[in-house]
């Protein structure tokens, strides 16, 4: 049974049109014309409970539409919705018990108070048992590394204090489903590891079910094993991440470290891309020659001293594939 279901979910925005022309400036009901945008067209998926999904897309693709829907702050136009068997914004409430919601761009705590206040704020609120709230926070302090900040007003908190604080409120009454729309946005290394260390461990150890939005391809890289790309409102994919490496970028690298300087070399199934200094970086594509074999044949031909082979980067897979959508 999937836990997030969603089944030809359509949000359309309509917004005023202002007319220029001869009576521009002058506002009447006349003057007016609707424009509508199909924020959301026609979008269906499932997520299983304790899967970490990807929900990928350019700016202004739908991601944060989908998301709000998903919450219950956003009706939809037109579809199907069930989250944990509730129609989340038909059952706003009983919808908030089963969700945490990170929004990167808004933070959900309380302004002026103390993070710690704010978190006693969400137990009462939520009704978590004592012992329950006590345990989950002192696990969230130690590996978001929150101790020295914890009696700081939110306004002083720094961007990456701040959401670490988001995000350990959005968890603090253990819902099975946890919404991050650009957890990472602005934040430094440091404060982006701790934050994914954060939802692999939830999602490993306590099974969360997660669905995440970012333009941070190492986010994904390191947390997602599923991805759904969303272009104008549609799924344009939906599945693991290898085939689609595989399919839209499936050449690797091979750079091997020669002990003599070489600007070819000179082997069948592979391409000299790059040589500088006795390193030589090497394409091919591993459905015809494997990379072991390559390796053999290079290495019967030349002495080498180093090598690896790379991998083709995510964020090249996903322009492709959109540059290729655009094109067509
Ligand atoms: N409240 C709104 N009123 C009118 N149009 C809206 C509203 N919210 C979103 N839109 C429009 O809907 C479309 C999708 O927006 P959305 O915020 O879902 O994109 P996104 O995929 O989250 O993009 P980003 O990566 O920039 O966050 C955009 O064209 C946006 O202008
Ligand atoms: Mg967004």
């Amino acid at each position: 049974m999937p836990l997030i279901e969603t089944a030809a979910l359509v949000k359309e925005f309509k917004r005023v049109r202002r007319k220029e022309g001869a009576f521009a400036g002058v506002r009447t009901l006349f003057s007016r014309d609707f424009e509508t945008t199909r924020a959301v067209d026609d979008i269906s998926f499932a997520v299983e409970p304790g899967e970490l999904v990807g929900y990928l897309g350019p700016n202004g693709a739908g991601k944060s539409t989908t998301i709000k829907m998903l919450t219950g702050i956003l009706t939809p136009t037109s579809g199907h919705l069930d989250v944990a068997g509730v129609t989340p914004w038909r059952q706003r409430e009983r919808n908030a018990r089963n969700i945490g919601v990170v929004f990167g761009q808004r933070s959900q705590l309380w302004w002026d108070l103390p993070l710690i206040d704010s978190f006693r704020m969400i137990g009462r609120l939520y009704e978590v048992p004592k012992d329950r709230y006590r345990a989950n926070l002192d696990r969230f302090v130690d590996i978001l590394g929150m101790g020295s900040f914890m009696d700081t007003p939110v306004r002083q908190l720094s961007l990456g204090q701040r959401m670490r604080g988001d995000l350990a409120a959005a968890m603090l009454y253990e819902p099975k489903i946890l919404y991050l729309d650009e957890p990472t946005v602005g934040l430094d290394v440091i404060a982006k590891e701790r934050i994914r260390e954060f939802v692999a461990e939830l999602n490993r150890d306590t099974g969360t079910t997660v669905l995440l939005t970012t333009h941070d391809m190492d986010d994904v890289e390191r947390l997602c094993r599923r991805l759904i790309l969303i272009d104008h409102g549609k799924v344009l994919y939906d599945g693991p991440v290898a085939p689609l490496k595989e399919h839209y970028a499936p050449h690797r690298e091979l750079v091997v470290q020669l002990a003599a300087e070489t600007d070819v070399v000179d082997i069948d199934g592979a391409e000299t891309v790059k040589a500088e200094g006795g390193r030589v970086w090497l394409s091919f594509d591993p459905r015809e020659t494997p990379a072991a074999r390559l390796i053999a044949a290079v290495s019967a031909k030349y002495e080498i001293t180093d090598l690896s082979i790379t991998e083709p980067d995510l964020e090249g897979v996903i322009r492709r594939m959109y540059l290729e959508r655009e094109s067509r």
